[in-house]
């Protein structure tokens, strides 16, 4: 199998994640993380017929608002799984039929062939070594289990003013992105994701990207404000932005005429060949129905 760029498996990274959840900005940023993609995350599970009693991982669940959904959803027969290296809102909920474990996906494993579904939401992207957690999602999923990984690529559509004058080039989002880049995180591996599941056998894969225009003060620029107020020093420590423009360019955000185009946000799924088991029906199973090119299992 080819690894894809900046998958160093095996390797002990020497770079931590960026962010922080004991951060004093960390629920504020959640809020606007879940207010610009639960519904559509939700959506996306919802069509790949999830059901009560079904078992759920949800890895580096963050602020939590979709291992809640979750746990609701599949229902007290249910049972839902959410990691985190830093779970401090996940342990927050009370669910009975959540476990919450703290848990790095780069090192750790996971128990395998158990899930129904597993969920990632800009996870991966961040983690150095990110083929080899994939890779564990997979291996944590039971025959026809379904994984669903969402992913930012936030090179495709920059702002530019060369196609749109009005489109403004912020220098602290470039500064920003080259901070992230230098702790590991790969900018635009949601643009990787379904070659990955496809590489990795697979069946059933689909993609969708989403992308939209955020406003000033909305959820989108208010969650970039927040990720780069918390990255600061190492943005202005990079050189490329003085701190008045830093101080302008982070006021500019909150001004309800600017008006920047989002990151596009990928949503990646497939299935994991085998025989599936018919519900109500002990002992009968089916295969899916794909064309065999797409199972190489
Ligand atoms: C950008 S946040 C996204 C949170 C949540 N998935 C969402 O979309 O609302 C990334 C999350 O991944 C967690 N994380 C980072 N590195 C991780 C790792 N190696 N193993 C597990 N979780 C990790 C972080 O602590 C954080 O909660």
């Amino acid at each position: 199998m080819q690894a894809a760029p900046g998958n160093e498996i095996g390797l002990k990274p020497a770079i931590e994640y960026v962010f922080d959840n004991r951060h004093e900005s960390a629920k504020m940023r959640y809020r606007e993380l879940s207010a610009l993609y639960d519904a559509q995350t939700i959506r996306h599970i919802e069509q790949r017929g999830i059901e009560e009693g079904w078992s759920c991982l949800e890895v580096g669940g963050g602020g939590g608002s979709i291992a809640s959904w979750l746990c609701t959803r599949v229902g007290s027969t249910g049972r839902v799984l959410a990691t985190d290296i830093e779970p401090c809102f996940l342990e927050a909920l009370a669910f009975s039929n959540l476990e919450v474990r703290r848990h790095d996906i780069r090192y750790e494993g996971l128990p395998e062939r158990r899930f129904d579904l597993a969920h990632a939401r800009l996870v991966l992207m961040h983690l150095p070594g990110r083929e080899l957690a994939l890779q564990r999602m997979l291996a944590s999923l039971k025959p026809g289990g379904w994984i669903v990984v969402e992913e930012f690529d936030t090179l495709s559509v920059l702002p530019d003013s060369n196609v749109n004058p009005d489109e403004e080039e912020l220098k602290v989002i470039r500064a920003g992105m080259r901070v992230l880049r230098a702790h590991g995180v790969e900018l635009r591996y949601g643009r990787w994701l379904p070659q990955q599941l496809r590489r990795l056998g697979l069946c059933n894969v689909g993609a969708e990207a989403s992308a939209s225009v955020w406003q000033g003060d909305s959820p989108g620029t208010r969650f970039y404000k927040l990720g780069l107020e918390e990255l600061a020093d190492p943005i202005l420590r990079s050189g490329l932005i003085s701190e008045v423009e830093f101080v302008t360019e982070m006021r500019r955000l909150d001004e309800l005429d600017f008006l920047m185009p989002s990151p596009m946000m990928w949503t990646a799924w497939g299935q994991v060949p085998g025989p599936v088991p018919v519900p109500g029906v002990e002992g009968l199973t089916v295969q899916h129905q794909v064309p065999s090119s797409e199972c190489r299992r």
